[in-house]
């Protein structure tokens, strides 16, 4: 039986756990014996003095044990699926899933909530009244059999333990450790038995790694646990400086992934999803790119929503479905060309507006965040908006403007 306070400070320490005290511990705080106010202080240790790889290899593999793992029938199509570290506006899973369930794949995704900044695929579906991500595990197989693709949480059966720590560094200020990034993305990933994994890792402002040097260290951790544990993992190293398309924020992430669905989009996720979907896929870019634009893609994805009880009449107009109050143009100072549009800046905002959370009980408002948001580059005129803020009330629009304050739209 372990001692969990020695184990803290052991870790705190700078000292190395074994596979036992690791397992243990993971067992301990997904059955609850271990509260959080200790999990709470070991991921802290964990963000201060890191973890060998070893260690990162043991946390990973306790996590995944932490409940079942997926089986697929025998002979059933390779599969497959891509995560991303993390960033604003980042909705290519919405897009992505749905679109490699067209090609002969299973895609049976475990996504996340948003985390730190960084928005997450669970609440963006949310948005979508009724969506459902409580599917059983017979539940899940007749669907990859009829759909391809499943999107699924983590719950008290498939990665508990992520579920738990995962909330729990959102709202402690542990979310930015490498260790426990890799052991969150993989353990949910090994969970899936996967055949093929292609992963998003961004470096920028509005990510979790800050540079591209630290986001190629991370790469390779989470590429050295997926190739041990058997499964072809491969990633992409991606910029995170503006947000990803237009929008951030729930509901209006999920019209702009539906506008992308129908052919439509920002061209900056149309290629990056093309880019991950190509690491994967089994057919080339050009077919990919054509189930996009000739609506393959999007009655696939209306047969996911469908599927998990979600509304899919109102997907064309979820924005009206969830409409905040308050719709706010920051304007330009001057004419010129948009230096920055800055993705920590903008995440920050978000969170402000409550499209994330400062405790891990706060609810999430689906309606508020950022649209209209230009890019860096850009013409732009005096007066004309950088962006649009949408905003529950004056006092979390005036938060959200002060932090937009001198990192938006800076004009020369
Ligand atoms: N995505 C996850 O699932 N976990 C992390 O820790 C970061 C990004």
């Amino acid at each position: 039986m372990i001692h969990v306070p020695s184990l803290i400070e052991r870790k705190r320490d700078g000292g190395e756990l074994t596979e036992l005290e690791l397992d243990e511990f993971i067992r301990g705080y997904t059955d609850g014996s271990i509260p959080d106010y200790q999990a709470s202080a070991f991921a802290m240790a964990v963000y201060f003095r890191g973890m060998s790889d070893l260690e990162t290899g043991h946390l990973t593999q306790a996590m995944m044990r932490s409940g079942r793992m997926m089986t697929h029938r025998p002979g059933s199509p390779p599969k497959v699926d891509k995560h991303s570290t993390g960033g604003i506006g980042d909705k290519v899973t919405l897009v992505l899933a749905p679109l490699l369930a067209c090609d002969d794949l299973w895609i049976p995704t475990i996504a996340g909530r948003g985390l730190g900044i960084t928005g997450g695929t669970l609440d963006k579906m949310e948005s979508i009244p009724g969506f459902s991500f409580a599917l059983n595990e017979a539940e899940v197989e007749a669907q990859l059999e009829r759909l391809g693709v499943a999107m699924l949480g983590q719950t008290d059966d498939l990665c508990p333990a992520d579920k738990k720590l995962y909330a729990l560094r959102d709202v402690t200020g542990c979310v930015q450790s490498q260790p426990l990034i890799v052991a969150s993305i993989m353990s949910k990933k090994l969970v899936e038995s996967l055949d093929r994994l292609v992963l998003d890792v961004k470096f920028g402002s509005g990510a979790l790694m800050q540079t591209r040097p630290q986001a190629e260290l991370l790469a390779a951790a989470l590429v050295a646990v997926g190739e041990e544990m058997g499964v072809q993992t491969t990633y992409l190293l991606t910029p995170m400086d503006e947000p990803l398309g237009h929008t951030a924020g729930n509901a209006l992430e999920v019209a702009e992934s539906v506008a992308t669905l129908q052919g439509g989009g920002p061209p900056d996720l149309v290629s990056l999803t093309l880019d991950l979907a190509e690491q994967v896929s089994t057919v080339s870019r050009v077919q990919l790119a054509k189930w996009l634009e000739d609506g393959t893609a999007w009655r696939k994805f209306v047969a996911l929503v469908e599927a998990q009880q979600g509304d899919a009449t109102v997907l064309e107009k979820i924005t009206k479905v969830h409409r905040a109050p308050i719709i706010h143009a920051l304007p330009a100072a001057a004419s010129g060309r948009i230096l920055k549009m800055d993705a920590g800046a903008i995440g920050r905002a978000c969170v402000a507006l409550g499209a994330g959370r400062a405790k891990s009980t706060d609810p999430i408002d689906f309606a508020v965040g950022c649209s209209g948001i230009r890019k860096a580059g850009e013409q732009i005129e005096k007066g004309e908006p950088v962006l649009y803020l949408h905003a529950r009330s004056e006092s979390q629009l005036a938060t959200a403007l002060g932090l937009l304050n001198g990192n938006v739209g800076t004009i020369r």
